[in-house]
């Protein structure tokens, strides 16, 4: 089979590997119909990962349809289609049996483990561990290019922006940075009938995104955002702010957001520390969460696309197939430049 190999920062390879087997009884192999790129796939490449090393199949995200089944499992069988997600669960250790699989300890001690510490989903197939209990079953009203952004972007935004932060009926929520990730957060924000949905970013063809999204108003960042957001607010600022950028100024800027008793819900992968004014925040009464996602709202955010209220497909800009990962690549990694989203890739 071919598949995209990770060859050292800077180098990667669309080439011949050995095909995807089952190796243990919990196991399938899915044929790979659909996959995307992630921001995390463009830290890979820059060798930023130290875990994912020379040899590795890049790519975390999937929708397929299973080829072949290990003896122990029950609930999925050949011919069905399935999405692949982010994170692969036990449903046996300790995290997994907290709800908390993205820490599952049994596949290398994270629930992030493909293109990091298995081969991943960029390929004509790919191998699943523990398939019975991290795949998901794709309704026949839900297509390839919707469930895609189910894998990764959508729980993100949902479950470490929106849930984290609790927003809800009436509630207003700012959402710094509108990536993918932060407008997923936008596309959910809504269910929970946020009042005001604030979207800010530096970059205009994504703030338009975001208004098409369900955003109410978009700012762009500058040196008023934080009196626009308070002028929008009542002058108070607002229940919820959602970081999903992940710099140490955009969380800077998400704090200076909230209201007293409001919550800060940082989604973005910081690569540095970060110093907050804990001086002002401690009399605020504000909550600060964070986390990696465990996508296990997937099942809602499956019902909730079928019921046409989440409109995924939005998500893809570009589309491509597999001999053209490189220009993928180049597309996503310059993402701004090309007014790209997320990029959809099939066979
Ligand atoms: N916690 C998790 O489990 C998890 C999972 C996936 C991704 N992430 C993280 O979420 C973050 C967002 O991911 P993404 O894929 O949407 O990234 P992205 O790069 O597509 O989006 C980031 C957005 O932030 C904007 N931005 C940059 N600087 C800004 C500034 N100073 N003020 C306002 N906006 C600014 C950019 O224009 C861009 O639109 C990343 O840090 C990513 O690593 C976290
Ligand atoms: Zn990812
Ligand atoms: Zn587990």
């Amino acid at each position: 089979m071919k598949a995209l190999v990770y060859h050292g920062p800077g180098n990667k390879a669309w080439e011949d590997v050995p095909d995807a087997t089952v190796q243990d009884p919990t196991d399938v192999v899915v044929r790979v119909e659909t996959t995307t790129i992630c921001g995390t796939d463009l830290h890979i490449l820059q060798g930023d990962v130290a875990a994912v090393t020379d040899g590795r199949i890049l790519g975390h995200e999937a929708v397929g349809t299973i080829t072949a089944v290990g003896d122990a499992v029950s609930g999925f069988g050949v011919g069905d289609r399935v999405l692949v997600p982010a994170i692969t669960k036990c449903g046996r250790c300790v995290y997994c049996q907290r709800g908390m699989p993205s820490h599952c300890q049994t596949v290398g001690g994270i629930g992030w483990i493909f293109g990091h510490l298995i081969d991943g989903t960029q390929a004509e197939y790919v191998r699943v561990p523990y398939a019975d209990t991290s795949l998901y079953a794709v309704p026949d009203s839900v297509t390839n290019e919707q469930a895609i952004f189910l894998a990764d972007s959508l729980p993100t935004g949902y479950e470490v922006g929106v849930l984290a932060g609790g927003v809800r009926p009436g509630h207003t929520v700012a959402i710094v940075g509108a990536g993918a990730v932060g407008l997923s957060a936008v596309l959910t924000t809504g269910l929970w009938g946020a009042s005001k949905v604030i979207a800010i970013d530096s970059n205009k063809f994504r703030l338009e995104r975001a208004i098409e999204f369900g955003a109410t108003d978009a700012i762009e960042v500058g040196p008023g955002t934080v009196s626009d957001v308070v002028a929008l607010t009542d002058g108070l600022g607002v229940d919820v702010a959602i970081e999903a950028v992940g710099y140490p100024e955009t969380l800077l800027t998400a704090a200076s957001l909230v209201r007293p008793g409001g919550t800060i819900a940082n989604v973005g992968v910081h690569g540095t520390p970060v110093e907050l004014p804990m001086q002002d925040m401690w009399i605020s009464n504000v909550t600060l969460t964070m986390g990696l996602v465990d996508t296990v709202s997937i099942p809602t955010l499956l019902k909730m696309v079928a019921g046409g209220r989440i409109p995924a497909e939005k998500m893809g800009t570009h589309t491509f197939t597999f001999d053209q990962f490189d220009e993928a690549y180049d597309v996503f990694g310059n993402a701004a430049a090309n007014l790209a989203l997320k990029v959809v890739i099939t066979p």
